[in-house]
């Protein structure tokens, strides 16, 4: 058992083997995501036992949930914030309160009023399933992800196409790309993955996917991970701040909030790839680049000089500023600031944040080009290295 001076059980280390992969389908698991908005909230439940455990509650929507597990006859058993929040209020003590349910969080949670620690390979069981906590520390230092038969619930840890910022209080980027090569290469890419928000009213994605598009799991040395996120930090409002101090002293007024209406993207590690970005496709790129006018438009790449260079190539012309020395080197483009700039990257991801952070700047025709250099190189139109 590992001692803390923080209240709580801690739930010890499993020693056994925890089944997960092929081994997982002793039962079949009721799941679901419970919030219609960006934060995500999911709900497991065991139907043998009719227990279950909800992630990540909303205070907010508290009398929601109970009314649907009351509607389906369930016992709430766990209530689980995967790491301390700073974009909303936690509903895990209210929950806990009204249901009986244990309330649990990471170890290193400031949380007053969680009653169950977890550290790493804590398993909680529900039915015949067990949910397994591992240790993801970089969004903030108390992160877990909770594994589950066939899916990972990561919250802040990953995103769909992104992660979690690294710059609120108690987040590091090198922390954060350590919990990534430490647990991803462990995990059968066929898992689903569920985060804590989505900002692009996406549900699922598949580790395989995101292997492939997410720039976060591009591979990286340490430090030039730490330097790409550092590059994107943003101050802390002031709001979040007072929302963590909220969650650790466990909130009860579901009408509490502190999040301004606008803060849609709080917590995505950089300018989100916010709905409405100006997007174009690969193919209008292509009709572009083929009617030349080159000094009326600027293409850019913002990769690493490896992947512009390498088997991928880029788009004729392009020229590179990777994104994480964009805005020092804003003033080389200044020239194309009344002039259309089209972002690329490997799959639309990082260029999207350099879209918005062009935007920012105060260039007003910046684009997208969807997909990236993959989606180019799919249509088969020409690169040059
Ligand atoms: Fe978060």
């Amino acid at each position: 058992m590992i001692s803390n001076k923080y209240t709580g059980r801690t739930i010890p280390r499993r020693t056994d083997k925890i089944p997960g992969g092929d081994d997982m389908k002793k039962e079949e698991l009721v799941f679901e995501q419970l919030n219609p908005d960006a934060c995500r909230t999911y709900f497991v439940g065991s139907p043998a036992t009719k227990e279950a455990a909800l992630v990540d509650p909303l205070l907010g929507a508290t009398e929601q949930y109970l009314s649907y597990l009351d509607r389906g006859g369930w016992s709430l058993r766990y209530v689980i914030d995967t790491h301390t929040h700073a974009d909303h209020l936690s509903g895990g003590r209210l929950l806990s309160q009204r249901t009986g349910a244990e309330y649990a969080m990471h170890r290193k949670a400031g949380a007053k009023h969680a009653s169950l620690r977890l550290t790493d390979g804590s398993a909680l069981t529900l039915g015949g399933t067990i949910l397994e906590a591992v240790e993801t520390p970089g969004h903030t230092r108390d992160s877990i992800t909770l594994k589950l038969p066939g899916r990972l619930l990561t919250g802040d840890f990953l995103f769909i196409g992104g992660a979690g910022r690294t710059d609120l209080p108690g987040g590091d980027p090198g922390e954060h790309w350590e919990s990534l090569n430490r647990v991803i290469p462990s995990i059968d890419e066929a898992t689903l993955i569920y985060p804590g928000h989505d900002y692009q009213g996406k549900r699922e994605s598949v580790l395989r996917e995101e292997k492939r598009t997410n720039a976060n799991l591009e591979p990286r040395k340490r430090e030039e991970y730490v330097a790409w996120l550092s590059a994107m930090r943003r101050p802390t409002p002031e709001w979040m701040v007072e929302t963590v101090r909220a969650n650790n002293d466990g909130p009860t007024d579901p009408s509490l909030t502190f999040m301004p209406q606008d803060a849609v993207s709080a917590c995505m590690c950089a300018p989100a790839p916010a709905l409405g970005l100006p997007e174009l496709s690969v193919e209008e790129v292509r009709r572009l680049v083929a009617s030349g006018g080159e000094s009326g438009r600027l293409l850019l790449d913002v990769r690493q000089p490896d992947e512009y260079l390498g088997e991928l190539g880029h788009v004729p012309g392009a020229i590179l500023i990777p994104l994480p020395e964009l805005p020092a080197r804003l003033p080389e483009i200044e020239h194309y600031r009344g002039k259309r700039v089209i972002a690329i990257c490997r799959s639309g991801s990082r260029s999207a944040k350099a879209t918005v952070l062009l935007k920012e700047a105060g260039f007003e025709d910046v684009w997208n080009m969807n997909g990236g250099t993959l989606a180019w190189r799919e249509k088969g139109f020409p690169v040059e290295r």
